[in-house]
């Protein structure tokens, strides 16, 4: 499809209870935050770029029981509805009111801000936390390509609004350490984008239990492998080509897939500074991530 990226333009941000968000969002904060979420719901959480559409994918397959083609019934946008998203042709919460249950849905909300009804209902949560600094870089690159989201400006400005706790969904440090607290309380799994690289097959094993399924291993050989970031990048309902407001040629959504890629990205100055801040923000949880492969 031929896009005009004139017609499309990057929109506004504001703020909800000092968390950055985008203006439409912002607008549409009642309903959102009204949301009656249902027992039986399923919710994937993140920070923005963390690993989101990947983890998805692996619990649309573990519900399938490993059907491909189930699973490629619908771009991933539509399969889960994207509760705080709003522009002029959707709609989140609209959205995810109009699907059956069992609903699996997605949220990039900082804890504070997910609708109650969510707790209430007690709904199982699957939390996905990358370390900042790929988590950074993965997130500056989809700024650039996605062009219904703010342009980051360079990489040095970029750098700076993250580490201000000044982007889109607000502070990565308040994200990830405010979802590890309500670990304790709630029904959530709690992953790392780092683990699922590492050892796929645990992490996946993990999801598994968690939603109650016993899947035979040969099942999971197949979720590993159509998970895997090669055939996910050439998966049209998982890579985003559908997407109107993305220019995957300016960078794929499917970019790197790799720990470590900040290395390609931080100057030596910039780490020393953001290490020395990770250190003071980091010290009151007993969250900790891995930045390496
Ligand atoms: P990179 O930009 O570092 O490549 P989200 O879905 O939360 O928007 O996250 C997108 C990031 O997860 C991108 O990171 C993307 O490449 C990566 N990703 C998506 N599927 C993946 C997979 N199967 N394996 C590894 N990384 C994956």
């Amino acid at each position: 499809m031929e896009v005009d990226w004139n017609l499309i333009h990057r929109e506004e941000v504001s703020q909800v209870r000092g968390v950055v968000l985008l203006k439409s969002t912002c607008d549409y904060w009642n309903k959102i935050w009204d949301f009656q979420a249902k027992p039986d719901d399923l919710l994937i959480s993140s920070y923005p770029k963390a690993g989101t559409t990947w983890l998805q994918e692996i619990v649309d397959m573990i519900q399938n029981n490993g059907d491909v083609e189930k699973t490629r019934r619908a771009p991933i946008n539509i399969r889960n509805p994207f509760l705080e998203r709003v522009n002029l042709s959707y709609v989140g919460p609209d959205r995810a009111n109009e699907m059956p249950s069992p609903r699996i849905l997605k949220t990039h909300l900082p804890v504070q801000l997910l609708p109650p009804s969510f707790w209430e209902e007690n709904c199982k949560i699957i939390y996905v936390a990358r370390n900042a600094k790929d988590n950074m870089v993965s997130f500056f690159h989809f700024q650039r390509m996605n062009k219904g989201l703010p342009d980051p400006g360079s990489w040095q400005e970029y750098f700076q609004t993250f580490l201000e706790g000044k982007g889109l969904w607000g502070s990565w440090y308040d994200h990830v350490k405010g979802w590890w607290e309500a670990k304790d309380i709630y029904p959530i799994l709690y992953l790392f984008y780092e683990d699922i690289k590492k050892d796929p097959r645990c992490e996946i094993k993990k999801v598994m239990e968690f939603l109650g399924k016993n899947l035979e291993e040969k099942v999971l050989d197949k979720i590993i492998h159509y998970t895997s970031f090669n055939v996910m990048k050439k998966n049209p309902m998982a890579n985003y080509t559908s997407e109107p407001q993305m220019n995957h040629s300016v960078s794929p959504f499917m970019r790197k897939g790799m720990i470590g890629d900040w290395k390609n990205y931080f100057t030596v100055a910039q780490n020393e500074r953001f290490n020395e801040e990770y250190r003071e923000k980091m010290a009151d949880t007993t969250l900790s991530f891995s930045m390496e492969y």
